[in-house]
């Protein structure tokens, strides 16, 4: 990963969802090294811990993790009162990262309502719950960035499930940025493959029936992307050079969808 891009955004205050981890893990480093305070959101803190110490080898500046189910409307509010209480009355939420979010594939006849529960209830409800618990400190100048999926807008074999979640992902981003403008923008990024744990996971569960060489090969790029190539774009839509974009839904996918 390149290090040390500017993308304006010191003295910012961002608060990353899934930020303990994959792509929201590389904004944060991202972030953190561009000189903004960084908020990291998850459920775990076993890897909150984690995360905070790779951010400080990497970077040498502390970032702070509030642990959050987003999928819960009670967490979510918590989680923004505690940035509050550490930032001081006056906070601005600059820069919100909506990067939490889990895949599984399934086929229809297999589907669960607890498996459709699960699924809209982090990466939907969570990405709504958040938004709107720091909706009070989204002020003049702040940003919204939230992660779909290649998945919301073209369909992918075997997680009907995950591309409607996914949809709903931009469907939103596209209706919130119209509600919040002109003050707030509100942008998405749609990657296609990146290397993460979820990716890792993804492979595990397939069990050999395809490979990371298998995806490589369907890219024009003939590979699939590093979380710090996705969280490279999130911090260019958050930067506030970027003042006219606001309702964009953009591909990061190596000309996966360029066909
Ligand atoms: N990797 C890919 O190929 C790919 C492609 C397209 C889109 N995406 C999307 O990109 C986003 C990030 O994915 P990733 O690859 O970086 O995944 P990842 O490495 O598995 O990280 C997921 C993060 O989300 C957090 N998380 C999961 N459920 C949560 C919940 N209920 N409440 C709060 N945090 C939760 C995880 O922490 P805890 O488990 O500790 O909560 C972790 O920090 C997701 O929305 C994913 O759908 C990924």
């Amino acid at each position: 990963m390149s290090k040390n891009l500017s993308y304006g955004c010191e003295g910012l205050c961002a608060v990353i969802s899934g930020g303990t981890s994959g792509i929201g893990l590389a904004t944060a480093r991202r972030l953190l090294a561009d000189g903004a305070r960084v908020y990291i959101l998850g459920r775990s803190a076993k890897r909150g811990a984690e995360a905070l110490r790779y951010l400080k080898e990497q970077t040498g500046a502390e970032a702070q993790y509030i642990a959050c189910d987003v999928s819960s409307q009670a967490q979510c509010k918590a989680a923004l009162a505690q940035v509050a209480e550490r930032e001081g009355r006056d906070l601005q939420v600059h820069i919100l990262v909506n990067s939490a979010g889990v895949y599984k594939e399934q086929r229809l006849e297999n589907l669960t309502e607890e498996d459709f529960d699960a699924m809209l209830g982090v990466n939907v409800k969570g990405t709504m719950l958040l938004t709107q618990a720091a909706l009070p400190y989204l002020r003049s100048g702040s940003c919204v960035v939230n992660i779909a999926s290649d998945a919301a807008v073209s369909g992918n074999y075997g997680c009907a499930l995950y591309c409607a979640s996914k949809g709903a992902v931009v469907a939103f981003t596209r209706a919130l940025a119209l509600d919040l403008a002109p003050s707030v923008r509100v942008n998405c990024v749609c990657p296609a493959d990146v290397d993460t744990p979820l990716l890792a996971k993804q492979l595990v569960d397939a069990d050999g029936g395809y490979t990371l060489a298998d995806m490589a090969a369907a890219y024009p790029l003939q590979r699939v992307a590093t979380a710090g190539e996705v969280a490279h774009v999130v911090c260019s839509l958050a930067s506030p050079a970027n003042s006219f974009m606001t309702g964009s839904v953009v591909t990061v996918d190596g000309g996966l969808t360029a066909g």
